[in-house]
């Protein structure tokens, strides 16, 4: 952890500042990357730990669905294979920002996983916080030894360790429905953007009403679902009772066994027409494995409608909504401005 980091820092007790306390080492430059220490809330007095060189601001968790979805991201992206060549596309393309407004940015990864996308972030120009709750943040904080502008933070994203308004873009890809409460977490994320800045969201989407589901803004590519919306709508709405049902039994088996069925599901992955049957149809075999864990194992995944997002956006004083195109299965995407 670089000293860098800690005016950006609230303690997740009472949302008071932090202050180094018990350094293993002392830093000599600012960008010293700080591997063991602590840090005190100034006004309850609480001590966090910092280890290997990530500042744990986490209260303690006794809820179950919480802690194996938590150890459920960690298991999965401990084994995921890295970086990828699409990762800089994909990001923009998902998070709909545009690459040249990253250039000297303070910016949040909220929900970083391992980092990915962090690290096309911090490539933009952007100074970057990758927030996570689970042990997933091992390897980022690794690449953030050796990168003064990256910096990790363990926290709850429900209650994130972090100063509301001192961000100019924070994006959260495929996170909040993991939580316990995807509204609360939106909004407690949406606080921490700075007046003017930039917030960009994506959720796993369902199918809700058929007028919703018809105005669904589609990617050029969109084919046969544009012109066949009916039947895309009983498709999406079958498919969702289908994997809910699935994972009624998925969730509650040992991680190990899950991950074996997410191999079986890989296999069937690269048969033609059967692969549409899995939860990945990724040309890279352990992507598959990884995406298909990622779908069956974590018990929290709530699913939303681009018309829920959009209010919560509004609700929070955001406008200049761009919403996301998506192929047939709906993926809720939106960018907003905070008014200031
Ligand atoms: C599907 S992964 C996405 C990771 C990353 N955004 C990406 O696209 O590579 C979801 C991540 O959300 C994190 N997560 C779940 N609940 C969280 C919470 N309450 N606070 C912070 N992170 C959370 C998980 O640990 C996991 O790394
Ligand atoms: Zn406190």
């Amino acid at each position: 952890m670089k000293t860098t980091l800690v005016p950006h820092l609230a303690s997740p007790c009472c949302g008071a500042d932090l202050k180094m306390s018990r350094l293993g080492e002392f830093p000599r430059v600012e960008s010293h990357d700080i591997q063991e220490g602590a840090l005190q809330c100034v006004a309850c007095k609480s001590e966090y730990p910092i280890r290997e060189g990530v500042p744990r601001l986490v209260l303690e968790q006794r809820d179950r669905r919480v802690i194996k979805t938590r150890d459920s991201f960690a298991f999965e992206w401990a084994r995921y294979p890295g970086s990828l060549p699409e990762d800089e596309r994909v990001f923009l393309e998902e998070t709909q920002l545009p690459a040249a407004g990253f250039k000297g940015k303070l910016v949040l990864d909220a929900g970083c996983g391992m980092g990915r996308y962090s690290v096309v972030a911090m490539s933009l120009g952007a100074e970057v916080v990758a927030l996570d709750l689970s042990e997933s943040l091992s390897r980022v904080a690794a690449v953030a030894k050796d990168y003064p502008k990256l910096h990790v933070v363990q926290g709850d994203l429900l209650k994130p360790p972090l100063k509301a308004g001192a961000f100019d873009i924070v994006y959260s890809q495929g996170v909040l429905h993991h939580t316990s409460d995807t509204h609360a977490a939106f909004t407690a994320v949406s606080a921490l953007v700075k007046p003017g800045g930039s917030l960009s969201v994506w959720l796993y989407g369902k199918a809700g009403r058929f007028a919703d589901f018809a105005t669904n803004p589609l990617r050029i590519e969109g084919g046969w679902t544009a012109s066949h919306r009916r039947a895309a709508w009983v498709i999406v709405g079958a498919r969702h009772f289908i994997s809910d049902c699935i994972r009624l039994f998925t969730t509650r088996l040992p991680m190990r066994l899950s991950y074996v069925i997410s191999w079986a599901l890989a296999f069937l992955g690269a048969l033609p027409f059967i692969k549409y049957l899995t939860f990945s149809v990724h040309p890279d075999f352990k992507v598959r494995v990884i995406e298909n864990f990622d779908w069956i194992s974590p018990p929290f995944q709530y699913h939303h409608t681009k018309e829920e997002l959009r209010g919560w956006f509004e609700a929070a004083g955001f406008s200049g909504l761009k919403v996301l195109p998506h192929g047939l299965v709906p993926k809720p995407g939106i960018l907003g401005r905070r008014d200031g």
